[in-house]
């Protein structure tokens, strides 16, 4: 049984994954290192300063706490420039369907977000308004794989973690569902989101399940 859906924000309800893999390569490049969409997988997810602890334990870099917080000024500046134009077009397939079904259905809808920005896509894209609850990266203290985001989620909602449905699209978020004790759907491809109970390509196979 399902009694509420816990949805990560960035590549399952909108597509703003390509545009946080854009700005942390061209921060990357700046620093003379590159990496590949490939490895970008391990950054989906992650909180903003852990994604930029990990490029720069690959590119083999040391900075001051100074020289990070400039950094980490630095890609969100270039990532709110990216995601500007942003608008409902930007929402993932299936994704309006999918909300407006659970809504239909009397299940609770909160957001499960690492993203500091989440409000403001929220707003962009419209769909704020069916949310019950939001728990975003300013309301965390610890990155998914940790599991406070979506235990943070189900607190709000009321709904004990066996009846919550996550839906994710990092491994890094599969991760933490599991280790809520929640069910989770993966969104994309299998060989990234292993431990998913099962994977789909996009949301709009979900609507029927409700
Ligand atoms: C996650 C994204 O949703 O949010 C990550 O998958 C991103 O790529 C993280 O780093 C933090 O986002 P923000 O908007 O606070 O920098
Ligand atoms: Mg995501």
């Amino acid at each position: 049984t399902v009694k509420a859906v816990i949805f990560d924000l960035d590549g399952v309800l909108v597509d703003t994954a390509i545009y946080h893999f854009q700005a942390w390569h061209r921060l990357a490049e700046g620093l003379g290192y590159s990496f590949s969409i490939v490895d970008n997988e391990q950054l989906k997810g992650v909180s903003r300063i852990e994604s930029l602890e990990l490029i720069l334990k690959w590119a083999g870099l040391e900075k001051s706490k100074t020289e990070k917080e400039e950094l980490l000024r630095q890609k969100n500046l270039w990532y709110l420039e990216l995601i500007e134009q942003l608008s409902p077009a930007h929402l993932l397939s299936g994704s309006l369907d999918l909300l407006e079904k659970l809504r239909e259905k009397g299940i609770k809808i909160a957001l499960g977000s690492a993203s500091k920005n989440a409000l403001g896509i929220l707003e962009k894209t419209g769909i704020v308004g069916y949310f019950d609850a939001l728990i975003d990266g300013n309301a965390v203290q610890l990155s998914k794989p940790n599991p406070e985001v979506f235990l943070k989620g189900a607190e709000a909602l009321g709904t004990a973690a066996a009846y919550c449905l996550v839906l994710e699209d990092a491994q890094a978020g599969i991760d933490a569902a599991r280790a809520a004790g929640m069910q989770v759907i993966g969104v994309g491809q299998a060989e990234n989101l292993k431990g998913a109970d099962l994977v789909v390509a996009d949301l709009g196979t979900l609507v029927d399940k409700f």
